[in-house]
């Protein structure tokens, strides 16, 4: 059967990477990609668009009546940052969007449907190292009890009505090719772009706060083998632990100081993401993945730090 992918809220950090890479397997008119806003010259120039509000379930409605996907990506979200300025809207628009996807997923029969998690579904009580799949979980921001009600609700209509769900808790995904979306771990991705533009950063996150952390092509690879994965092989559906790499802001300047010899970091005082930062973990067991479908990560800082200077380098305009 031909595969017909419908990606909503295509034009974020991960949309934009996911759908070039799903047009390079399935082809580009295979792929629609769609968003409330208008879509960035990556995903423009790709292959076909569509403006969709989740919140909207009529709208939403017509775009899987017209296309009829086999295979949806709901990437909508307000991240943890954002959430906590606009709290009720970051509720509203992780929760009842998903809804609306997942009964529409059900109504046209989709084979499949992807949705993202994120390790702010733990908490302050969670286990702080290697984080298990199952532990204590008890968000204080929004964006991760909205993300952990959605876990609870794609499990609940993978049991009752045997919707195939499946879905990954990312770590902070560092990339260069679209901007990241006001979450706690954009620090990481900023750090890259002033450097090379002015030779210094100021962290808003202290300097030892460790954080799990992935390069985007890892989260890439991973969400596409997850989707790959035969049914059977599929043993959460809730969201898997997943796991790249741990460091500090410290760690990685030091990183970036061993190719840029000149580059100088200071650190915020107050800022309030860090408050959501030290209530996460800092590293996170992610065997589950590992067993099921076979994960591995090919980055480690050392190959992130490469990337990110060389691939920048090449793009910014300085
Ligand atoms: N990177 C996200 C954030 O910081 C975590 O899911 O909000």
């Amino acid at each position: 059967m031909s595969e017909k992918i419908f990606v909503i809220g295509a034009n974020g950090q991960i949309g934009t990477e996911l759908v070039l890479a799903l047009r390079g397997i399935y082809g580009a008119e295979q792929v629609i990609a769609s968003d409330i806003n208008n879509p960035n010259e990556a995903l423009r120039n790709s292959g076909p668009f569509e403006f969709a509000n989740v919140l909207d379930k009529e709208n939403l409605h017509a775009l899987f009546q017209k296309h009829q996907p086999t295979q949806v990506y709901l990437l909508a979200a307000i991240l943890s940052a954002v959430g906590e300025q606009k709290p009720k809207l970051a509720w509203d628009l992780n929760m009842n969007g998903l809804i609306h996807v997942l009964d529409l997923a059900v109504e046209f029969k989709v084979a499949k449907v992807f949705w993202p998690s994120s390790i702010a579904v733990f908490g302050p009580h969670s286990p702080r190292q290697n984080t298990p799949q199952y532990c204590v979980m008890d968000p204080n921001t929004v964006y991760g009890f909205s993300k952990l009600a959605g876990e609870r609700w794609c499990e609940y209509y993978h049991a009752k009505y045997g919707l195939d769900v499946r879905s990954i808790r990312y770590p902070g995904l560092i990339s260069w090719k679209a901007a990241p979306g006001g979450g706690t771990t954009d620090y990481a991705i900023h750090i890259f772009h002033e450097a090379l533009k002015t030779g210094t950063y100021q962290s808003f996150l202290s300097a030892d706060t460790r954080l799990p952390m992935m390069y985007m092509d890892d989260a890439i690879r991973a969400t596409i083998s997850l989707m790959d994965a035969p049914t059977e092989q599929i043993s959460i559906r809730s969201s898997y632990n997943l796991a790249g790499m741990s460091f500090t802001p410290t760690e990685l300047a030091e990183q970036i100081k061993q190719r840029l010899p000149d580059f100088t970091i200071t650190y915020a005082d107050n800022d309030p993401r860090q408050a959501i930062a030290n209530s996460w973990p800092q590293s996170i067991d992610d065997s589950q993945a590992q067993t099921d479908w076979k994960w591995q990560p090919e980055y480690d800082l050392n190959a992130l730090t490469d990337t990110m200077l060389k691939n920048l380098q090449n793009t910014l305009v300085l």
